[in-house]
């Protein structure tokens, strides 16, 4: 009989809860007026329960001194944040400036920092550590008199590793550097920490965590000013012009209190899985090895090599049983940038996957994966 494989890839993408999908269902026939418009009373309405939603996002995340924008996802939100900051340091200093990152981050801070550097910005991508965390002495080193901005993300997607960020933002802090930081894999899988003091500008995304795809937050200092991508209706503080999409505002904030809610219950159950899932494969295939601290790591993440097998095979014999991620190029024709930041050969970063525990992960799921994982090993290993 044909089984469907089973899924391990929720830092992908995760499916809506019900009650998120309940959240929004009266907004998308009944209740579909503008809210960015005040001309008539269905769009006052509307207005109101956008901003209550950002209310209540304060109110969940415990902002006191954030201003919420509403993006369409993590991906804008660091774009904007980046690109619109030092758009606005240029203006206002008529120089460019040297920014610092890390070489793991997502490419959807990489990239912008990357056109910000070639438009003659100078830009330092700091090399991790072998566990994938941030060293205190190579950020002091990258530091320069013209560092004006530093972009840090909070927990790693490939390697979930969490970066230590209080001693980057008060270091930042004490010389006046803005701060920026992706935390899009984060809200529900560890405790929050204080984010009116975490980071100057901090990005999130709702399809990580049981929201919709299509929306997500830039929270930003008051006081802040950043230059906006696009132009138009000036919603969004003038930052993210553009008729918002009231369905998914909607049920992303159900999706954060939930989250929120369900914050160290979550975390249990997901490490639980986790930690089950890797200690089979251990006992099975000794020669495995971890990428990425356990000690500091998202509860949901597990990211392994293989050293004994050719990744292409490997990822051929998976695609049917399991579905995972691979920054392989087997898979998407690119090697993880964040396993070769690690020191991993081309090869080993190819025999490598990411298996992401998801809230319906079942230990029936654990158990057939550390099973099909290990046979496919059995097979395909160097002899
Ligand atoms: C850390 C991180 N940043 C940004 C993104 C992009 O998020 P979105 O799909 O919301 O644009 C992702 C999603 O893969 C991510 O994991």
């Amino acid at each position: 009989m044909l089984t469907s494989p089973i899924l391990l890839d929720y830092q992908s993408s995760t499916p809506c809860l019900d009650e998120v999908v309940e959240s929004m269902n009266p907004f998308w026939t009944k209740n579909f007026a503008n809210p960015s418009s005040k001309s008539n009373l269905a769009n006052i309405n509307a207005s109101a329960v956008l901003e209550v939603s950002r209310e209540r996002i304060k109110e969940y995340l415990n902002l006191k001194k954030k201003k919420i924008i509403f993006t369409s996802g993590a991906t804008e939100s660091n774009n904007l944040a980046l690109i619109g900051y030092a758009r606005n340091f240029f203006k206002n200093n008529g120089k460019y400036g040297h920014i610092i990152t890390l070489k793991t981050e997502h490419q959807a801070v990489l990239e912008p920092l990357r056109k910000l550097q070639k438009e003659g910005y100078s830009l330092t991508e700091i090399e991790p550590e072998e566990d994938g965390l941030i060293s205190q002495k190579k950020f002091l080193d990258a530091l320069k008199p013209e560092t004006f901005l530093v972009s840090i993300m909070l927990a790693n997607n490939e390697i979930g590793v969490i970066q230590p960020l209080e001693w980057i933002a008060s270091i930042c802090k004490s010389k006046g550097i803005i701060f920026h930081s992706d935390a899009a894999q984060c809200i529900g899988f560890m405790p929050m920490p204080d984010l009116d003091l975490l980071a100057n500008m901090i990005t999130f995304s709702s399809h990580k965590i049981y929201g919709p795809k299509g929306v997500g937050l830039l929270i930003i200092d008051e006081g802040i000013e950043i230059e906006p991508l696009s132009l138009g209706g000036g919603q969004e503080f003038g930052l993210r012009p553009g008729t918002i999409p009231l369905p998914l505002v909607v049920g992303f904030t159900k999706a954060i209190e939930i989250a929120i809610n369900n914050n160290s219950q979550n975390a249990e159950q997901l490490s639980f899985y986790r930690d089950n899932l890797l200690k089979g494969l251990q006992e099975n295939i000794p020669s495995i090895v971890v990428n990425g601290s356990m000690d500091k790591r998202l509860p949901h993440n597990l990211n392994i090599t293989f050293l004994d097998v050719n990744g292409s095979l490997l990822h051929k014999r998976l695609k049917s049983k399991i579905i995972c991620s691979s920054g392989s190029a087997c898979s998407n024709g690119k090697p993880s940038h964040v396993l070769l930041a690690l020191g991993k050969s081309l090869r080993e970063a190819e025999a490598s996957i990411r298996l992401s525990i998801g809230l319906m992960t079942s230990s029936d799921d654990i158990e057939k994966t550390i099973i099909e994982i290990s046979k496919i090993i059995e097979i395909i290993k160097y002899k």
